[in-house]
C-alpha cells in the first residue's frame, strides 16, 4: 500500500526537481560536466575501453580538432642509486581516519578513478620504479588498469578549473584518471590523451609524474606542478556522492565549498599486493 504514495512522491520530486534545476546556474559549481556541456558526445559511455575520438569523427561532431601528437620523452635522470621497482594497491583512508577500503580498477562515466573495494583481491595494481634517494615526481602506471591506452594513473585537470594552477584560496583541482606519460617536474602538457578527454571530448591538460613514495611509511603522496614549475601544496579528495571521482586540489576547503560538499581529504597507502597463490 506504500508503493503508490511513494511513487507519486517519486514523480513529484523528480518533477519539481527538474523544473527547478535549470535556475540553479550559480554556486555551487558541478565538478563533472552536464550533458549540455558535451557538445553532442554522450556521456556514460563504458569506460572498460575508451576509444578516443578519431578526428574525422570529431569533425563530424562539430568537434575542435585534436592537435597531432608529440611525444613526450623525459630527461635522462642521473641517479646515484638503481631505482627500485614497487607494486602496490592503494588503500585510502580520510584524514578523520575513515577507511575507504582499495581503489578498484574502475573509471566512472568520465574516466576518473573513484570507486573503493573492501579486499584488495581484484583491487587496482600500480607500478613504478623511484630512485631511493629522491622518492619523488614518480609516473606510475596501472598495470590492471580501465584502458592500455592511458596506462597511466595520473591527474587530469578540472572541467571547472578556470587555470591550471593550484594554490591556497583556490579549488582548482585536477581529477585522477588515466593518462599518458608526462615529464617530471613538467608543468601540466596540452599533449597528453587521457581518460577524461575520451569519455567527454573535452580536452584537458594533464600530469602524470605528480606522485611521492615514501619507503619506510608506504605513503602514496601527489604534488602538482604548476604552469610557472611551482610545487604547490597539494591534497587528494574524494568527491564521495554521485560523482564517484578522486580529485586533487591545492586548496581542500575551497574546494568542498565551491563544490558544495564535504569531500573527505584521503591519504593514500602503497599496500604490495599479496601474490596470486595457486591452492589446488
Ligand atoms: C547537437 O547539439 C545541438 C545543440 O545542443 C543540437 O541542436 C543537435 O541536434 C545535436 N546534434 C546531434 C547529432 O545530436
Ligand atoms: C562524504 O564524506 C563526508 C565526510 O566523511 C560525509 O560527511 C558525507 O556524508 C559523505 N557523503 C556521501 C554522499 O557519502
Amino acid at each position: 500500500m506504500h508503493l503508490v504514495p511513494t511513487l507519486i512522491h517519486a514523480l513529484t520530486t523528480a518533477t519539481l526537481a527538474a523544473a527547478v534545476t535549470p535556475t540553479r546556474r550559480s554556486l555551487p559549481l558541478s565538478l563533472n560536466p552536464t550533458p549540455q556541456d558535451l557538445s553532442n558526445v554522450t556521456t556514460g559511455v563504458s569506460m572498460r575501453a575508451p576509444q578516443a575520438l578519431t578526428n574525422a569523427k570529431r569533425l563530424a561532431l562539430g568537434l575542435p580538432l585534436l592537435r597531432p601528437h608529440r611525444r613526450i620523452t623525459a630527461p635522462p635522470t642521473s641517479s646515484p642509486l638503481p631505482p627500485v621497482p614497487q607494486r602496490c594497491n592503494i588503500r585510502a583512508v580520510g584524514t578523520d581516519n575513515t577507511d575507504f577500503g582499495y581503489l578498484s580498477p574502475l573509471w566512472n562515466g568520465f574516466g576518473e578513478y573513484g570507486m573503493f573495494q573492501a579486499s584488495p583481491d581484484g583491487a587496482l595494481e600500480l607500478a613504478f620504479s623511484y630512485s631511493p634517494g629522491s622518492p619523488s615526481q614518480i609516473s606510475i602506471t596501472a598495470a590492471n588498469g580501465p584502458s592500455a591506452m592511458y596506462s597511466f594513473f595520473g591527474a587530469i585537470v578540472g572541467f571547472a578549473s578556470t587555470s591550471n594552477d593550484f594554490g591556497l584560496g583556490s579549488y582548482h583541482y585536477a581529477y585522477l584518471g588515466g593518462t599518458t606519460q608526462t615529464a617530471a617536474g613538467a608543468p601540466p602538457s596540452s599533449d597528453g590523451d587521457n581518460s577524461f578527454s575520451a569519455a567527454t571530448g573535452i580536452s584537458k591538460d594533464i600530469e602524470s609524474a605528480i606522485w611521492s613514495y615514501d619507503p619506510v611509511t608506504h605513503a602514496l603522496t601527489a604534488q602538482w606542478v604548476n604552469t610557472d614549475g611551482a610545487a604547490p601544496a597539494t591534497h587528494i579528495v574524494y568527491a564521495n556522492d554521485s560523482n564517484k571521482a578522486l580529485a586533487i586540489t591545492g586548496d581542500v576547503v575551497a574546494f568542498q565549498d565551491t563544490f558544495g560538499a564535504p569531500y573527505p581529504e584521503l591519504l593514500f597507502t602503497c599496500v604490495p599486493p599479496t601474490p596470486v597463490t595457486t591452492t589446488y
